[in-house]
């Protein structure tokens, strides 16, 4: 049997009292998309950020196809193969779209003309070729959204992390979305998305694990999910699961 691409064993982390994440176990295979859905402060970035490697976990381990990548830095993870959008883009402002999208590059590779070339195919990919050499800070909001998305790529990762690049994006760039997320995962990339909207959940994703309080409640298919009570209660209170019932 082939290992999982990413199991993550009993992982916690605590801040001071804390215990932001707590005892988390899941795995994920290849071709995957992967939905983390949780309320607000439910641990869900903390997760993220101990499997790209910016947080060491207090507990527990992290594997990647089969090895362990626990407590690996962020640069050795993502030659690895791992990479991860920011939930707030931090993109560099007075540089150009391909100057953006070429920082990457050279996590994988020191020829520059290649590096290039590979962050020109990117702005294509994303749609956005005619529009590499404007400076990051002219684009709209949704716009720096997709260059996010397009750093995270120029790394090549083979396993994604996103966390809610959908937040604040209007009906029809929510849909060119989710089509440019299932057009990166038929390229290989396998996907595990942070989303609120529940709409791009359901488009995109076969599976949704669900964290509350640090804990994971839930594991399984989207609309089974999102009926069960502790998931119910965990968005909407308790008051909601007991008028329903
Ligand atoms: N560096 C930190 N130091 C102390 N507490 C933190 C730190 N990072 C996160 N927390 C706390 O840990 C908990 C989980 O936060 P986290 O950002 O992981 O939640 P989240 O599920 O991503 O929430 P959101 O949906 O709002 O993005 C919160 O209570 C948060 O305040
Ligand atoms: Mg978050």
């Amino acid at each position: 049997m082939t290992a999982p691409l990413l199991e993550v064993r009993n992982l916690s982390k605590t801040f001071g009292g804390l215990k932001a994440v707590s005892e988390v176990s899941f795995t994920m295979n290849k071709g995957e998309i992967l939905a983390l859905l949780g309320p607000n402060g439910a641990g869900k970035t903390t997760a993220f950020n101990m499997i790209a490697g910016f947080l060491q976990p207090t507990e527990g381990q992290i594997l990647f196809e089969g090895r362990d990548i626990t407590g690996g830095k962020p640069w050795d993870l993502c030659r690895e193969g791992i990479a991860r959008t920011f939930q707030l883009s931090r993109p560099f402002s007075d540089l150009t779209v391909l100057e953006n999208l070429m920082v990457g590059g050279f996590a994988r590779s020191s020829d520059i003309g290649l590096i290039r070339s590979r962050a020109a195919e990117i702005a294509e990919f994303l749609g956005m070729g005619r529009q590499i050499d404007i400076e990051v800070q002219h684009l709209t909001a949704f716009d720096r959204r997709k260059l996010e998305l397009g750093r995270a790529l120029s790394t090549r990762p083979t396993l994604l992390l996103m966390d809610e690049v959908v937040a604040g994006a209007t009906p029809a760039e929510a849909q060119e979305m989710v089509a440019l997320v299932r057009k990166i995962r038929d390229t290989g990339v396998s996907i595990l998305i942070v989303e609120h909207v529940m709409k791009v959940i359901m488009a995109l994703s076969e599976r949704v694990i669900v964290m509350e309080s640090g804990r994971l409640i839930a594991d399984g298919k989207p609309h089974d999910v999102v009926a069960q009570p502790d998931v119910l209660k965990a968005y909407f209170g308790e008051q909601y699961v007991a008028t329903r019932a």
